[in-house]
């Protein structure tokens, strides 16, 4: 396959996009959302596909154990705005799925989402991470995915960072929009990438007593151990070695998968003005991120 090129940020509503997430646009705010639809909703490099094989396994493994050798992961958790050429819309991906429930991925910013999603009052799960970490994994996936834009180098990409001028927009904005709305949706559960780090089990639990499923002990413990970082780097189907906009020699999809790896990119100056920057951003809500456990 000719690999498309990487596209220019621009100006979409309001949020920075390019073209690979806008080009369908109709099709993807007309997309009909099921009551039964599971959503992942994320600012990029959250944790979406950590997340996205959890759901799958839960649901998936015990009655079609074949799938997890054969299907990749982003074949099975459909990307829901994606149209990019050569590969198959989202949407249209989604429409063929013949397996339920459909768990869907996206990282659109809240007021993007299609409206059949909340008038269908489909499952949601947002998962956030802290922005230092976030930024440094965006840096790195822009290095190595070459659908996205160049992402220059470190310090030129942080400064963008903070003014919102990535892929999906800021950071600022997605994980407050997604916090305010779940402030009054019952729909939502909103989850920290620290949080499943810290302690996976407890958000497993979580996890499954939102979508009211009674997974067994046994069921549980294969999840914990197939969800390991090391596990899922090692395994084809879900580390994106199978992705061919990726160049893993640049870095691997399956980077690091720690917090606090920002310590090892801000320099003391870049730290001070972040912090100080973030507090101004932030300054008027009650969401709270841990960039150290
Ligand atoms: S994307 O491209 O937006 O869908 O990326 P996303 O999956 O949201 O985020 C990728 C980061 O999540 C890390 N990751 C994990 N960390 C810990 N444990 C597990 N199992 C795991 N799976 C994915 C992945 O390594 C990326 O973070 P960094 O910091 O770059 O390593």
């Amino acid at each position: 396959m000719e690999l498309p090129s990487r596209p220019t940020l621009f100006d979409f509503h309001g949020v920075s996009m390019t073209k690979y997430f806008t080009d369908n646009w109709d099709s993807v705010q007309n997309f009909k959302a099921r009551p039964d639809d599971i959503l992942i909703a994320t600012y990029p490099k959250a944790g979406t596909t950590w997340v996205s094989y959890i759901l799958d396994l839960l649901h998936f493994s015990q009655m079609s154990p074949e799938r997890q050798e054969s299907v990749p992961l982003h074949d099975r958790v459909p990307f829901l705005e994606i149209h990019m050429p050569g590969i198959t819309s989202g949407v249209d991906e989604l429409n063929k799925l013949t397996t339920f429930p459909r768990i869907i991925k996206t990282h659109l910013p809240v007021q993007f989402i299609p409206k059949s999603f909340w008038e269908e009052n489909s499952k949601i799960i947002y998962v956030a991470r802290n922005a230092k970490d976030s930024a440094v994994s965006y840096f790195h996936f822009d290095r190595m995915n070459m659908v996205q834009p160049e992402p220059g180098d470190w310090s030129s990409f942080l400064q963008r960072f903070m003014e919102g001028k990535m892929v999906f927009g800021s950071w600022y904005e997605h994980v407050r929009g997604w916090w305010e709305k779940k402030q009054s949706s019952s729909n939502i559960l909103y989850l920290f990438y620290e949080d499943l780090i810290e302690d996976t089990e407890r958000e497993l639990d979580r996890l499954c007593s939102f979508l009211g499923l009674s997974a067994t002990i046994e069921l549980k413990r294969q999840v914990m151990e197939k969800v390991l970082f090391d596990n899922m780097k090692h395994n084809k189907m879900v580390n994106g070695s199978v992705d061919e906009v990726f160049d893993s020699k640049i870095s691997p999809f399956m980077r690091k998968g720690k917090v606090g790896d920002w310590k090892n990119h801000f320099t003391v100056q870049q730290n001070e003005q972040f912090d100080e920057d973030y507090k101004r951003k932030m300054k008027n809500t009650d969401l709270q991120f841990r960039t150290v456990l």
